[in-house]
This record gives C-alpha cells, structure tokens and sequence, in this order.
C-alpha cells in the first residue's frame, strides 16, 4: 500500500500533466525546476539560495532556507527535512550537507593515500561506500572531492588533496565523484558531489592556508583547472567556491571562473555553494565595501548557495528592489538549486534511508578501508630486502603513532570513532602473539619533546629481531589552517630513531602523516622506509599485512617527496629553465672549497645547499617484486592531427614474489610557442606480475592529449617533436620520440 506521502506525490504529478504547473517526474530536473520556479514567491527564492549551519526549525518550515551543513543528529535532519517537505507552502526538500571527505563512520586514508593507489577502481568503491555511510547518517550530499593541486607539502590540506598531477587528479576526481553519486535505494545520483574548492586554493603562497595563489593564466588552464573540468565532467552537480583570491579577484566573486569557465567553458548545469562565510570575506578581502556589495558580487558573478553567513538572506530584496541584481539573476540560481535536488530525487524520497546503526562499519566497507590503506602505503626504501619480515620474528613496536587511534584517523574524521580504529600495535600482537611484540613508544605523542622514554625504547630495540618505529605527525597537524612552516617530524622522533639505529637492529621506519615530511637525516640511517599517510580505521591490520607480506607495496607517491621545507613548491612537472641541473652538477655545500670563485659553482637551477630533486620522485614506490622494464615500442615516428600513437613496453617480475607494478605513461612536447614541462603524465595502469611473468602495456595517444594553452591563449595540440617514457616513475624509464604533424 502506497504511504499518503506518495499518493500525494502522484496526485499532484498527474495533476500536473493537466494543469501544466507540475511538470510528470519523468520530465527532466530542469524542466520540474522551471515549474517549481514558476510558482515561488521572491522571499522563497531567497530562501533557496541560503545554507545555514546548524537546525533552524522555524526557516525549514517557512521555506526560508535552502541547505542545512552539520546536522550531525539523524533524528534532527529528518525532523528539518520534514518541516520542509511538509510544513512549507511548496514542500521544497532541503540539501543536508557534510564534509564526508575520507569516508564517515568507516574512515578511510586522506585523500593524499588514497590517490596514492593509483586505483581509480577502488577510489569509486570508496567514495560509494562512504556515501552509504553518509546517507544512513542523514545526509544527501558531501563537500568532496578536494581536488585542488597541491605541489607545496607545507599547505595542510595537502593531506585532503590527490597530490601535484593534474592528469591523475582529474581521473581520481571522476572517480569520486562517480563513487558518491552512484545509485542508492530511493537515489538515482547517490548523494551530490562537490568538486572544490574551485579554483586554484592549493596554491598558497609559501603554502599558507587562505593565501594568495599566484598562477600564471596557462598555468591555471593547463594544469590547476584540469581536476576540477575531471569532476565536473564526470557529472558532479556542486562545485564549491574558494577562499583564495586569483589575480585580484576572490574566488566566489569571480565571474571569470563561475560563469565563464564552468558554466560557458564547460557547460556545468549543478549549483555552486560558496566557501564557509566566504561571500562576506569578499569584504576582509577588500573586493567589497561591506556585506550587501559582497552579496551582490558574488550572486552576479555565479555564486548560487551562500554557506553558513547571511548576506543573501539579509541583503538580496533590497539589491533586488535597487536593480544592482536582476530577478533574472536570481532565478538562474534558484534554478540551479532545485535542478540538483530534482536531479538526487529528493523531491520522490525526501528523507533517505532510515537511521541504522548496524549499516555503520559493514565488513565489506572495513574491507575496502584496509585495501585502500594496503594499496596506498608507498615503500621508498627496502634496503637488503628487508621486508617483508618472516613470520618468526619478534619486533620491537615504537613511535608515538604505533598506538593512536585518534592520529591514525587523519584530518577530517568528524563521524569516525577513535575506539573504531585498529591501531598497527593491536594488528600485529593478533598477527605475531602478544609474546613476540614488545612495545615501547619511547615518546607519548609526535610532538613530545622528552626524551624520557628513549631508554625503555632502545631496551626494547636490543631484544627484539627487528625494530617497527611507527612515526609521524597527530592529525591536527595537517588539514585546513594547519599548514607547517618546517615539514620534518615533529618533537623527538628524529632523535629517537637515530637512538634505534644506533643499536644496530634493523629498523622500519613506518610514516603516519599528512603529508611527506623531510627526513633528510633519517634516509640513510635506516633500512627501510614505508609512507603511510593516515591510513583510516583500518591502517593497523594494512601496515601488519604489508610488514609481514601477506599483503604486497603497491602505492606510489603522487607527491614529490621532499628532502627538506626549503625546497617547497618542489613538483616533477616543472619547467626546464634555460640552465637545468643535472645529477652531475651538485656539489654538496661542505665540499664547495672556502674562497671559491662565483663562476664555478655552476649558475645552474639549483639551490647550492640541496640538489633541485626530491628524496624520491613523484610516481615513485617499490615492490616486493624485481621489476624490469624493456622492448618500448611506438606505433608510428610520427602521427598526424587525427591520428593515434601506440606506445608500449615490456613489464616482467624476476623477482620471487607477486608484485603489481604502477606503469606510467609520460610525455614532453620539446619545444613550443611557450615553454613546457619537463614531463606530463598522461596515462597509467596498475599491472600485477606473478614471480617470473612478463606482461605488455600498452597506451594511447592521440592529438588532443598533447593540448596545452599557446601564447594567444587558444587551446590545442601543436605540431612538433615529443618525448615518451614508460616509465616506473617520473625520473626515469624507456624513452622513445615522436612528431605531430
Ligand atoms: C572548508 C571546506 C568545507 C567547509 C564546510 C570550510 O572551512 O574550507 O572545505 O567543506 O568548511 O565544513
């Protein structure tokens, strides 16, 4: 028996067909978007394009509101969403939105570890689960993916972000959004994406949140926008403006990036919901005289929903009534509006699925956590093979991030629960026994800056086979307004590893940050290194797993990772400078002799106390396996501008163990009518060799993946002469050459 909530809808849906107000609901969101318009009073318009943080009863039902953020209640949500639905005079549903940004309940790794997997499969099959999550909690849409290009590891949101490539950004950004916005019960669109924060934020200047983001015009098109154009076409129905201001113009007053790159460049039907209060800092930013001119502003300039301040509410009658905004203007993005919620179905199945907490923390989502968590950790150093450990040893666990649930959650973990999380020592006394794994953190937290627990530690050390120091950074030092001006670890831990060293037990360094951190003095003292990231609920049994084999490396960085914070923005993709240094050219600081003469340092495009390289480059990770790479090969010297290239290698695994390989595909286009990068990323695939097997890759290119933005700002591929590897990171691999013609 159908609930009167439906029979009502149908009434009216049939009762639409006849009056033509209502629109059927298999008319599309825009044309039901365009009636419902049709029927709202001016006070309701203004109502729509409102978000408040926090429940407000008494606007849900007046229709004064159009999205609530934070509800954290599900019985709240589903009362607000009630008051609307059947309260106000045209049962609008209301968006209820939540920063879902690695997982809810179920945490998954930052977005820096998942993007890590190169996995875009298990990316989606994340984000899906998270919206499953989200959706029992009571949302209908999440502020993700961050997909802001992040080439300086002191910005904190380096941790929310897929790293510095605009190419993996953009396939990871789709798959997120795809992942969320899949179909639920009662949801063809799952719940709403929201590519953010457009545009260009993670280019704070010397990495401080909030700052200024000097980017050249082309650099902006070729390689900052690249990410967000990925989610947008991928169907995301929000975008979320930036804080940061672009050349003189704030983001959410940018008519520029809201009107002419997204909706005219890319053809985006969704809405745009401002960043929190970022429409009245257009004010604290000098780009309005006060509130009501920031209203003004960013509603004209494309800005549809205004987050958590109130310069649309309290300010839009009147710019309406002094024509500074036209209802015109209004209407487009009220229309936007209730495009998206027609678009998620709110208006067939306002509430969702009902509160259950039993949907929380499923196996199969623990499951998928502790692949990503697997998948994303990146081994940067296996000295003598190392690991994986045998079964048989007794360890030594220590570091401040071995036990602590909370830091191992990462930055946003808002709906995640610290007695969820299975810490690395939990994991591996149920791998080892109890008996076999002695732990001595040696300091209490990452910051700690006593040495009062070094002594036990190093006891530790002496009567243990191995030594698994879990290190790092609490979770509070990365994410938004949490950037770091020095990017080494924190407190003690330098120390403290130099102390393990020193026993002369193997020591495994284990990385817990959110972000690559600078362990220049560390490299050479240990003999093996794993990066982490946070790895989420499931980081504990991920790390046992790859520490004992039972589950093999396969993660890369999609970071440079950076010998020390001076050499931030380090990024692979740069250009070449008219005095490129290579390998041979360094001559480390202490052996320049003192007096020397200026000329023969070299003027080259270096620092003189650090080479112009990272520690490990961008794409880089090891396997248990022995990879080689051979037999490159390229289907034509040269194509035309319709034409498609082959390119591909011979991958094989001599080693004894399984293995997957990331093979990447890389590009340089060796001249131009402007400068280009040292190498693109332009294609890549996860292979898995059995020991022994041998496997061929291959990828195509074709003209328009070579485009770039030329001196007249037109947009395309050019005629000349390329660069390819295969490569197993961006610093080396088989080189082959080619022309467009
Ligand atoms: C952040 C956004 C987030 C919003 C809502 C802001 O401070 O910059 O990323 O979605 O808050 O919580």
């Amino acid at each position: 028996m159908k609930t009167p909530r439906f029979s009502l809808l149908a009434a009216a849906s049939v009762l639409g067909l006849f009056t033509g107000i209502l629109p059927a609901q298999n008319a599309t969101p825009d044309e039901r978007a365009r009636a419902m318009l049709a029927r709202m009073t001016t006070e309701e318009k203004i109502g729509q394009i409102q978000q408040i943080h926090g429940p407000d009863e008494a606007a849900a039902s007046e229709g004064r509101v159009g999205s609530f953020l934070n509800i954290v209640d599900p019985a709240i949500s589903m009362k607000l969403q009630r008051e609307a639905v059947e309260q106000s005079r045209l049962g609008i549903p209301l968006l209820l939105g939540r920063d879902v940004i690695h997982g809810f309940r179920t945490v998954f790794p930052i977005p820096l570890g998942t993007a890590c997997t190169w996995d875009d499969d298990l990316a989606r099959e994340g984000a899906r689960a998270a919206a499953a999550e989200a959706a029992v909690g009571g949302y209908n849409w999440t502020f993700s993916p961050m997909v802001d290009i992040s080439r300086d590891a002191r910005w904190g949101r380096i941790a929310e972000s897929f790293g510095e490539d605009p190419y993996l950004s953009a396939r990871m950004a789709a798959a997120f959004v795809e992942g969320y916005q899949s179909p639920m019960p009662g949801r063809p669109k799952g719940i709403a994406a929201c590519v953010k924060h457009f545009g260009g934020y993670g280019a704070a200047e010397a990495g401080r949140d909030y700052g200024s983001t000097p980017i050249p015009p082309r650099e902006l098109n070729d390689v900052y926008l690249k990410p967000y154009e990925g989610g947008v076409k991928a169907g995301a129905l929000t975008v979320m403006s930036a804080f940061n201001e672009l050349d003189g113009v704030p983001c959410t007053g940018s008519h520029f990036l809201l009107t002419e790159v997204l909706r005219q460049r890319w053809g985006f039907e969704g809405m745009v919901v401002s960043d929190w209060e970022s429409v009245v800092e257009l004010t604290t930013h000098g780009f309005a005289k006060d509130h009501r001119e920031a209203a003004m502003r960013a509603i004209n300039a494309g800005l549809d929903m205004e987050m958590t301040s109130h310069s649309y509410r309290d300010y839009m009658a009147d710019l309406l009534a002094s024509g500074e905004v036209s209802m015109a203007t209004l209407d487009e993005r009220v229309l936007a509006i209730l495009r998206v919620k027609y678009a998620l179905g709110l208006f067939e199945d306002p509430y969702g699925p009902a509160f259950d907490a039993k949907k929380y923390l499923l196996p199969e989502t623990l499951a998928l956590a502790q692949r990503t968590a697997e998948e994303g950790a990146v081994l940067l150093k296996n000295e003598g093979d190392l690991l994986p450990l045998g079964k048989g040893v007794t360890v030594a666990v220590v570091g401040p991030l071995a036990d602590a649930a909370h830091e191992q959650l990462g930055t946003w973990a808002p709906d995640g629960r610290d007695a969820d999380a299975v810490t690395p020592l939990a994991a591996l006394r149920v791998k080892l026994g109890a008996d076999r794994v002695i732990y001595a953190p040696g300091l209490t937290y990452s910051r700690d800056a006593s040495t009062g627990g070094f002594a036990a530690a190093v006891a530790a050390a002496k009567k243990a086979d191995v030594v698994l120091c879990f290190a790092g950074e609490e979770s509070l030092l990365s994410g938004e307004a949490h950037s770091r001006a020095d990017i080494t670890l924190p407190g003690e831990q330098e120390a403290l590893v130099q102390a393990l060293a020193a026993t002369g037990k193997p020591v495994v360094l284990v990385l817990m940050t959110g972000r690559p951190v600078a362990i220049e003095n560390l490299r050479g003292k240990v003999p093996a290194i794993l990066a982490a990231f946070h790895g989420g609920t499931m980081a504990g049994p991920a790390l046992a797993n790859l520490l004992f084999g039972d589950a093999s490396p396969s993660g890369r960085l999609t970071v440079s990772w950076p010998m020390a914070s001076g050499q931030e923005p380090i990024y692979y993709n740069h250009k070449s400078s008219g005095r490129p240094a290579s390998y041979g050219d360094f001559v480390p600081i202490e052996k320049i002799p003192q007096g020397q003469l200026q000329t023969s340092l070299g003027f080259k495009n270096s620092h003189i106390d650090l080479p112009p390289w990272p520690a490990w480059p961008f794409g880089f990770g090891l396997t248990y396996g022995k990879i080689g790479y051979s037999d490159l090969e390229l289907s034509a010297k040269k194509i035309g501008m319709d034409g498609v290239l082959t390119v591909s290698a011979t991958v094989t695994n001599s080693g004894a163990r399984a293995a997957t390989e990331v093979v990447q595909l890389y590009v340089r286009d060796d001249y131009g009518c402007v400068t280009r990068p040292v190498r693109e990323l332009k294609g890549y695939e996860r292979v898995s060799l059995a020991p022994g097997e041998s496997k061929k890759v291959s990828f195509t290119l074709r003209p328009e993946d070579l485009s770039f933005t030329h001196i007249d700002m037109a947009m395309g591929p050019e005629k000349g002469t390329f660069t390819v590897w295969i490569a197993p990171d961006s610093a080396s691999g088989l080189e082959g050459h080619f022309s467009l013609e």
